[in-house]
């Protein structure tokens, strides 16, 4: 029922997607980080449709996409600040790709968009599907995560139609998503570039481009509800958050989840334990009989790690165990957004 959302794309599928965005309708896009619960970014009830299908806080804003620089510069100001508009020009050579450029708003998207925020946060993606659809549709795509507000991000077709079968009008699928983490995304300022939230272009990628970026360290909300809630939307009256995407709790599972080097079996029952690998262990290393397994990499490749994480952890919290134990990384590469997302899925 749900599924028969999920919708092969094809020119006349990627045409009806691009006329239920002008319709004011949700669709679900594929990217190449994960799935997308896309609106018309212009049409302020549509974008609140989205926060509402979501349960996602008023405050916590949203990115616009884009089909390449160009249009995404005719919404944004980067042009009043030198060191702004050379840090522009390095950010624009990741696209499309897993980036999102914070840069002062100039173009009037739906004020929802922003949460009422001076800047907008602009991406130009790499997935054939929605490059077709941003290239068809012309106007800018409003679209977060096709998750619930902080549950785990979706990376197949089913998992948005699951979700959303009720507030979408299709799902296109594009396959599962090739990174399987978000979007890095860096806020452009007169001094560096500041590292928001680490993902799909590693910290060392950026490093590399811009010289120096300052990393922006997660802050906890002030209260458990104050801003990351999943019970429903927040008055609109709450100020902006500097940077919501920091927050701590997010990514979360029904099932509890703990990194490996905190886990203790004690008095569990290890037949209720889902053990999430990394990297294929040798028999000798598993004394624990885990009632379930899942090896993220056969050959231990972080990107194909990363890929598989957000699947595994919803397979694990559908089945009937009360811990989910995962493995940790180094922050090099895509280990930094690999970790990010496990801290905050284990908080
Ligand atoms: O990979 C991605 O970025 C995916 C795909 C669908 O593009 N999108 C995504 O959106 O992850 P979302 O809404 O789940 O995460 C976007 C983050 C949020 O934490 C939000 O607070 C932050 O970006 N954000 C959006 N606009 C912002 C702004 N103007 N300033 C600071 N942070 C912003
Ligand atoms: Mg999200």
């Amino acid at each position: 029922m749900a599924d028969s959302k999920i919708v092969v794309p094809t020119d006349a599928t990627i045409a009806a997607a691009a006329q239920a965005l002008a319709a004011g309708k949700l669709i679900g896009v594929p990217t190449e980080t994960v799935y997308g619960l896309a609106a018309d970014a212009t049409n302020q009830l549509a974008v609140m449709r989205i926060f509402q299908a979501k349960g996602r806080p008023a405050n916590n804003p949203l990115i616009a996409h884009f089909a390449n620089a160009d249009q995404a510069r005719r919404w944004i100001n980067v042009d009043d600040d030198a060191t702004i508009t050379w840090q522009w020009n390095l950010a624009t050579t990741f696209w499309p790709g897993p980036l999102t450029v914070v840069a002062p708003l100039r173009g009037s998207v739906a004020p929802a968009v922003t949460a009422g925020a001076e800047t907008l946060a602009v991406r130009v993606p790499n997935h054939p599907v929605m490059q077709s659809l941003l290239e068809s549709f012309a106007l800018p795509i409003a679209a977060p995560s096709a998750n619930r507000s902080n549950y785990v991000s979706p990376t197949q077709a089913n998992h948005v139609a699951t979700a959303f079968g009720d507030s979408i009008e299709m799902v296109l699928d594009g396959g599962p998503c090739d990174f399987g983490v978000e979007s890095t995304i860096i806020r452009l300022t007169p001094t560096v570039p500041q590292l928001l939230r680490p993902g799909g272009i590693s910290t060392e990628q950026l490093v590399s481009v811009f010289g120096d970026i300052e990393l922006i360290r997660h802050q906890a909300p002030a209260s458990p509800s104050a801003n990351t809630d999943s019970a429903g939307v927040e008055p609109a009256s709450l100020a902006p958050l500097p940077s919501p995407g920091l927050m701590r709790k997010h990514y979360s599972p029904q099932t509890r989840l703990i990194k490996a080097s905190e886990f203790d079996l004690g008095k569990m029952n290890p037949a209720k334990v889902a053990r999430l690998y990394f990297t294929p262990q040798p028999q000798s290393d598993r004394p624990i009989a885990f009632g379930w397994i899942r090896v993220l990499s056969p050959t231990g490749d972080l990107n194909e790690v990363a890929r598989h994480l957000f699947a595994a952890i919803r397979e694990a919290d559908q089945l009937p165990c009360e811990l989910i134990v995962i493995d940790e990384c180094s922050n090099a590469g895509i280990g930094r957004a690999i970790m990010d997302r496990v801290h905050r899925a284990a908080t």
